[in-house]
């Protein structure tokens, strides 16, 4: 079943955006809705490239309205649903993790059942496919030197988030397991690029920097992310759907760990030079540090560390290599140019958020958290 009418749950977030925006590029013939709630890091504006095409369109509602999702999968005939909606941020799960429950597990539920009941309880069935969108932290932490994740690696799960994910991806096997329905599940490892909401580490330090805010930088800085480009993430996510068997679980990631210092000292590199080079930003950005003879290393503070703090995530994509053909395009160093350069080009999209959510943004970051000593 190749598929040509999409529902995208949570595509006005980070990856489901570019995803849309991917989709639509590449196969211009589809249908493509949107079904997305907005709680806070969704934003319509991710989504001005396509939203006056006629194959799109974007409705307003959660996932948990089942209702809703029937009748989006009826008037629309959807034959795929690529399902991204979800509570996002650890920190926010430490912090409150009722909403992470209600959003990724009933959430999931009811778009399950929901799927169920038009794509299978009626006649024949319909053809029809569900990719559940997840994450390498269900696996939990890694050792520095054990060997990366590989589809079969037990489930461990250590935030509030990682366990709602966890049990998302245990329903979604579930409905394949017993009642049919046609699934794949792709878990990812730390995705960045565009519209990245700068909650999570390489926005929020690229937009401090850029306004001479202290960066901060959990621990000791030690922990290490598997980092894959988000246009790469879309691309395995389509293979998935074309060439992904029913019931399989496939693991993407870049092949890029980095220690979380290592990565901001990065990016604090790549936003002087770029600051350096052109004098044009100085007037824009007159607060980041490499206007006043300074380096934005100077920005970094280590704070106290996220509790039950994953020590690292690697994944062996090996399996979506070889079934799928899926090999990541951009390296980290091309990925962060890309974004660091977006995120320069695309000042307004940044500070309008901030404009919205400022309060909302800061107490997530800085909560039960201070400044532990200055340096590197
Ligand atoms: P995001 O927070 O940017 O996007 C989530 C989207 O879901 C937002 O648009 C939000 O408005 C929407 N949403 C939230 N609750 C909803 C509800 N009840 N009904 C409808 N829409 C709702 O997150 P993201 O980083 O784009 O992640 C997307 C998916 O990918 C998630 O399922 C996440 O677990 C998974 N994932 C993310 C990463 C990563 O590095 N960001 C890596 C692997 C997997
Ligand atoms: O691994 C995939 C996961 O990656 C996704 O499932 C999650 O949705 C996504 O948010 C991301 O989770 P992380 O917790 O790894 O991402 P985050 O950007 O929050 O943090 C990355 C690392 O940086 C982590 O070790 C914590 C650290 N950190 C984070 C922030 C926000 C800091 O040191 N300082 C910070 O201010």
């Amino acid at each position: 079943m190749q598929p040509d009418r999409l529902l995208i749950t949570g595509g006005a977030g980070f990856i489901g955006s570019n995803f849309v925006n991917y989709w639509i590029a590449r196969h211009p013939g589809h249908r493509v809705v949107v079904l997305d709630a907005l709680p806070y890091a969704g934003n319509p504006a991710n989504l001005h490239a396509v939203r006056d095409l006629p194959q799109f369109r974007f409705v307003h509602g959660e996932i948990q309205n089942e209702a809703l999702v029937e009748k989006l999968l009826r008037e629309e005939s959807i034959n795929c649903i690529v399902h991204f909606a979800a509570e996002s941020h650890v920190d926010r799960s430490i912090l409150a993790p009722d909403l992470f429950l209600a959003t990724n597990v009933m959430g999931t539920h009811s778009l399950l059942k929901v799927a169920r009941k038009v794509w299978l309880d009626s006649g024949s069935g319909t053809p029809h496919r569900f990719h559940h969108v997840s994450t390498d932290e269900v696996y939990g932490s890694l050792d520095l030197t054990a060997p990366a994740f590989i589809e079969s690696s037990p489930y461990q799960p250590s935030s509030p988030y990682a366990a709602s994910k966890a049990a998302s991806d245990h329903l979604v096997r579930a409905y394949g397991h017993t009642y049919g329905l046609d699934v794949t599940i792709s878990n990812c490892s730390n995705n960045y690029g565009p519209f990245h909401y700068p909650e999570k580490l390489i926005p929020l330090m690229i937009v401090n920097i850029l306004q001479g805010l202290p960066l901060p930088v959990y621990g000791a800085g030690g922990n290490v992310r598997d980092w894959l480009y988000v246009e790469d993430h879309c691309r395995g996510i389509e293979l998935a759907l074309q060439r992904g068997r029913s019931g399989e679980t496939y693991n993407l990631g870049g092949n890029s760990e980095r220690a979380n210092l290592d990565l901001v000292r990065t990016l604090c590199r790549e936003v002087d030079a770029l600051l350096d080079a052109d004098a044009g930003l100085g007037s824009r950005f007159p607060d980041a540090p490499v206007h006043h003879d300074g380096s934005a290393e100077s920005l970094i503070q280590f704070v106290a560390d996220r509790p039950g703090h994953d020590l690292r995530y690697a994944i062996d994509a090996s399996k979506a290599a070889a079934e799928l053909g899926f090999v990541p395009r951009h390296n980290l160093e091309s990925g962060l140019r890309n974004t660091v350069a977006w995120y320069l080009e695309n000042e307004s999209w940044w500070r309008d958020l901030m404009g919205r959510n400022y309060q909302d943004w800061m107490h997530a970051q800085y909560a039960g958290r201070s400044p532990a000593r200055n340096g590197g």
